[in-house]
């Protein structure tokens, strides 16, 4: 079965999966999309075989034609599109954040197990690239113990200049966050954030930023930003068990030896870093999705990470630990 896939915001992201769903994967087809930018929606439309602009995102929720749902708008218009698409009963890819407050969230929770099924995945892609998934595998066979501290580094060579010290931990830490939650299989209990030294290059912006989770099991989880690094972007993430240590390899296919040297190429960003990644996130949707279920992040992991950023947030402007607090899990995401 072809699932036909409208799409909600086509900007980059949006443009991007809308290529993987027509070039790249294999069971979807976009039908309909839609952009406060009405002109780039038709445009995007026109590039594509047989898909209409709508004039708002109820608009393509509502279609008949259409089977499930992409929101890659921005963050803060999420909470209106996934709660719709919940109330229509029809599966929903929100690219991260779920949304942007905790309360957001917790409004589309309570949409969802009123529904009664899970019809909500998160983009946090990096539960789909083939290194953190033998890192998970690694930990789950228990060849290293059980995990006490983890090492995980997000280093970008430059951000924009509408980059804020608060972007650090809501749009960049935020993958790590979701990151250490899936691999410890652990909830964070609270996060202290911690300046170092500032990178002359960021200019005010308090970079690099460690931020620490302790999570619940009490393992320690210690996050590094560099966004201002300059080498290149470079993904870094280290468990550390009772009897061994799990670390993720380099991810340059060739190494190169020559005059007394070894190197590897460092990718330029994280479109080259994660792009199987992307595919295989949207391809493994597709493929749940034509079978009517849904098994990525959920809306618990995209309420988990909002809560997290929050605390992380108010952790950076106190310079004290601040707990991270989270209602009861419905079974519904058990
Ligand atoms: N998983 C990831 O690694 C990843 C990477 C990039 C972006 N994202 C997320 O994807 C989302 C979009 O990011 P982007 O980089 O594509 O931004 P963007 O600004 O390039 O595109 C967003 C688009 O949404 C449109 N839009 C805004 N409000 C809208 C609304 N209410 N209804 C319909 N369209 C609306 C804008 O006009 C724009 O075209 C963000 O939530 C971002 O955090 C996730």
């Amino acid at each position: 079965m072809t699932v036909r896939i409208g799409v909600i915001g086509t900007g980059m992201i949006g443009q991007d999966h809308i290529r993987r769903l027509t070039h790249v994967l294999a069971g979807g087809e976009v039908v309909a999309v839609t952009d406060t930018d009405a002109a780039r929606a038709k445009e995007v439309a026109g590039n594509l075989k047989a898909a209409k602009a709508c004039g708002t995102g109820q608009e393509v929720i509502d279609d008949p034609n259409v089977d499930a749902v992409l929101v890659t708008s921005w963050g803060p218009s999420h909470e209106e599109y996934v709660t719709a698409a919940i109330k229509a009963g029809k599966f929903v890819f929100c690219e991260k954040p779920l949304a942007t407050t905790e309360q957001a969230c917790l409004n589309i929770l309570e949409a969802e197990v009123a529904h009664g099924k899970r019809l909500v995945q998160v983009g946090f892609m990096r539960r789909y690239d083939h290194a953190y998934r033998a890192l998970k595998r690694t930990i789950e066979s228990g060849e290293i113990g059980a995990p006490l501290m983890m090492t995980s580094g997000h280093r970008n060579p430059s951000v924009p200049g509408h980059y804020t010290s608060d972007m650090a931990i809501v749009d960049t830490a935020v993958h790590d966050i979701d990151i250490a939650r899936w691999l410890l299989d652990d909830e964070i209990s609270e996060t202290l954030v911690i300046k170092p030294r500032q990178n002359a290059r960021g200019g005010e912006l308090h970079d690099p930023l460690m931020t620490i989770l302790r999570m619940r099991g009490g393992a320690l989880v210690n996050i590094e930003t560099s966004v201002n690094i300059e080498y290149g972007y470079d993904i870094r993430g280290e468990i550390v068990g009772e009897t061994g240590v799990a670390t993720i390899a380099e991810s340059n296919a060739v190494v190169v030896k020559t005059k007394g040297m070894f190197s590897g190429r460092v990718p330029e960003d994280w479109r080259e870093r994660f792009i199987r990644a992307y595919d295989v996130e949207l391809q493994e949707w597709l493929d749940a999705t034509s079978k009517g279920t849904v098994q990525g992040p959920s809306t618990w992991d995209g309420y988990a990470a909002t809560v997290a950023t929050d605390a992380g947030l108010v952790a950076l402007k106190s310079g004290a630990w601040a707990p991270v607090t989270m209602r009861d899990k419905p079974s519904l995401y058990a």
